[in-house]
């Protein structure tokens, strides 16, 4: 991946050097649900992963990680630190995301979202993504997930592919 700008922000590909500002944000920002250390360096090593961060002055602001297995992509983790949001890092990274997965072959990308995760719903639906199940009581709040999908058509002519 090319490192990619924006006003004070740069996306570069995760080293493991990064897992302790990854661990210090996913605790941050996922509390119960956040990965540990020692399983945020599993899956950075991990065959078909592709995770990425996003720099400010030096410092990590936040984070995106897609697996990719034959023609399905997973965006398994997106955040950004509260400091810097709504200024279009996870905008950033999702087209990253989007990419990447294409790149390797998949036809559309999935995840999983909690229902009661209203900021990040907002955020998938404003960037093309729709609803197709759920699964009950999957976090450990007993909040459903919501699981969503994109398509990944060619990257031309809209942002809904
Ligand atoms: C969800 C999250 C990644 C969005 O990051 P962000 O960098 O603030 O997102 P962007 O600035 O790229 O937002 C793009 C658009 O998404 C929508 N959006 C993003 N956050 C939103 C929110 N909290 N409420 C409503 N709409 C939102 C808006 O349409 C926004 O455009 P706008 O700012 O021009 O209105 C961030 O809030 C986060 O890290 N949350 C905690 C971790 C998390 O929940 N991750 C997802 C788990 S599945």
């Amino acid at each position: 991946m090319n490192a990619v700008s924006a006003p004070a922000s740069t996306l570069r590909p995760a080293v493991p050097a990064d897992v302790p500002a990854l661990a210090a944000l996913e605790e941050r920002l996922f509390a119960t649900d956040a990965w540990t250390a020692d399983t945020l360096a599993t899956d950075l090593a991990a065959p078909g992963r592709w995770w990425c961060v996003a720099e400010q002055d030096g410092v990590v602001v936040g984070y995106a990680a897609v697996a990719v297995a034959g023609d399905v992509a997973d965006l398994l983790r997106i955040g950004v630190d509260p400091a810097v949001r709504r200024t279009g890092v996870a905008s950033l990274f999702l087209d990253a995301a989007l990419a990447a997965a294409r790149e390797r072959g998949a036809n559309r990308l999935l995840l999983e979202v909690s229902e009661a995760n209203r900021g990040a719903v907002a955020f998938y639906v404003a960037r093309g993504f729709t609803q197709i199940d759920a699964r009950p009581a999957y976090y450990r709040d007993r909040s459903a997930a919501l699981v969503l999908r994109r398509g990944l058509g060619p990257a031309c002519g809209g942002r809904t592919p």
